[in-house]
């Protein structure tokens, strides 16, 4: 499918705040991908799709989850996260993507432990769109051009303790996923 098939698809299937920001994620996506030597075209494709079940009916996402066998635990069921994982499934069966780019809509919320290069550029992509706007965003946003890992383990931290702050409960991925990019860094 051309990235112009993809961006009608996209654009029909949520609200247009939803689109600005999925936007300014394939904007930032490029960006990093360019900057990280990563392949261009496969990090848009990737951000453009990241959030195409977000506007799913919740029971539509978890049939669709639970009649391909994919064992989500709790916490990846729940309204927040599942979008990532129906979204990889929609991006393989209707889109024809590549693992590589399910792989980046995958993990695009909770991270994972050892993501590879295009996973961490959608995530860190998503995280820092020029739409958004949070404490500490923009230095998150420049390290990711200087340090791909520092810039996650901020941004990690930065999700963790708002998540904290919130009561609310945290992915062990993330948790993992923060100390393995610790871990690279020795
Ligand atoms: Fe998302
Ligand atoms: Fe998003």
């Amino acid at each position: 499918m051309t990235e112009k098939e993809i961006t009608e698809i996209v654009k029909k299937s949520m609200g247009s705040r939803r689109y600005q920001h999925t936007e300014g994620c394939v904007d930032m996506a490029e960006r990093l991908a360019r900057r990280w030597d990563m392949d261009v075209s496969l990090a848009r494709r990737a951000a453009y799709l990241h959030d195409i079940a977000k506007e799913m009916p919740y029971d539509e996402q978890l049939k669709m989850i639970s009649e391909r066998g994919i064992m989500l635990n709790e916490m990846q069921r729940s309204k927040k996260i599942i979008h990532a994982f129906s979204g990889a499934v929609i991006a393989k069966e209707r889109f024809g993507e590549s693992e590589e780019v399910c792989g980046a809509i995958r993990w695009h919320t909770t991270a994972r432990s050892g993501m590879t290069l295009l996973e961490k550029i959608i995530w860190l992509a998503d995280l820092t769109e020029e739409g958004r706007n949070f404490d500490g965003v923009s230095e998150i946003r420049e390290l990711a051009f200087i340090d791909l890992s520092k810039a996650l383990i901020k941004g990690f931290d930065t999700t963790i303790r708002f998540l904290l702050e919130k009561g609310e409960r945290i992915d062990t991925n993330m948790i993992e996923a923060r100390n393995s990019e610790i871990s690279a860094m020795f």
